[in-house]
């Protein structure tokens, strides 16, 4: 497979000032376009304390200016690497362009995860218990007969937010918007705090 980038290219006079923003208006274009791929699925990319790296798609749930939150297992391999080494990359491989952000992580309150948590499917919430030991070795009859209890427990309940689970933030501290382009001179475009105690960003091209 060998694709021609040529929809589109990144100029200067194109970028907005807020990466933030940016994101913003290529997550709606990318929305708009309706890939086969989840817009918000993104690769999440960890290091453990002795430098192992590893990979893994979630789902983006929530951004703003504070960072980029997802949801997962607290007891999970990305969320044992990120108390180790609090450190994260997001890559969003979107049509024909991609998104790297890379920054430090935090948990997020306990009341932005139940407020998360009350909106999920009834399903999804009852999955959030059944993989209580996210990323460990199970067999398919402990899931399953995990899987019939709960169910059973909160047949006509409200499912509460496991101790065990939340989301993480990530928050950014750089930003790459790479803009597929033919011949594979591609446009990569760089944003960086500016260190002025500004809050504010400034860009710059690198070499594709
Ligand atoms: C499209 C897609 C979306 C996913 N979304 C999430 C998610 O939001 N949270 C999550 O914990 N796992 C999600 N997963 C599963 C993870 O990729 C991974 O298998 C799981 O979190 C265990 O990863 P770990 O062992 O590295 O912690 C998703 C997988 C795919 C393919």
């Amino acid at each position: 497979m060998r694709e021609d980038y040529k929809m589109g290219h990144l100029e200067e006079d194109e970028l907005l000032d807020s990466p933030f923003k940016m994101f913003d208006l290529w997550m709606s274009n990318e929305i708009q376009w309706k890939s086969d791929r989840e817009a918000n699925a993104m690769t999440l990319s960890t290091c453990s304390i002795d430098l192992k790296p590893s990979a893994r798609i979630v789902l983006l749930k929530h951004y703003d200016e504070k960072g980029f939150v997802f949801y997962t297992n607290y007891n999970s391999r990305k969320s044992k690497e990120l108390t180790e080494n609090p450190y994260a990359a997001l890559t969003f491989l979107w049509t024909q362009r991609q998104v790297r952000i890379e920054g430090k992580v935090e948990k997020v309150s306990r009341e932005e995860s139940e407020a998360y948590f009350k909106t999920r499917p009834h399903a999804n919430q009852i999955g959030a218990w059944v993989s209580e030991f996210q990323s460990s070795e199970i067999t398919k009859e402990q899931m399953a007969d995990n899987q019939t209890r709960l169910e059973k427990l909160y047949e006509d309940k409200p499912v509460p937010l496991p101790p065990f689970w939340g989301g993480w933030r990530v928050i950014p501290s750089a930003f790459e918007f790479w803009q597929g382009k033919g011949g594979r001179v591609h446009d990569r475009i760089k944003y960086l705090p500016s260190n002025d105690n500004t809050n504010s960003w400034f860009h710059k091209r690198l070499s594709p």
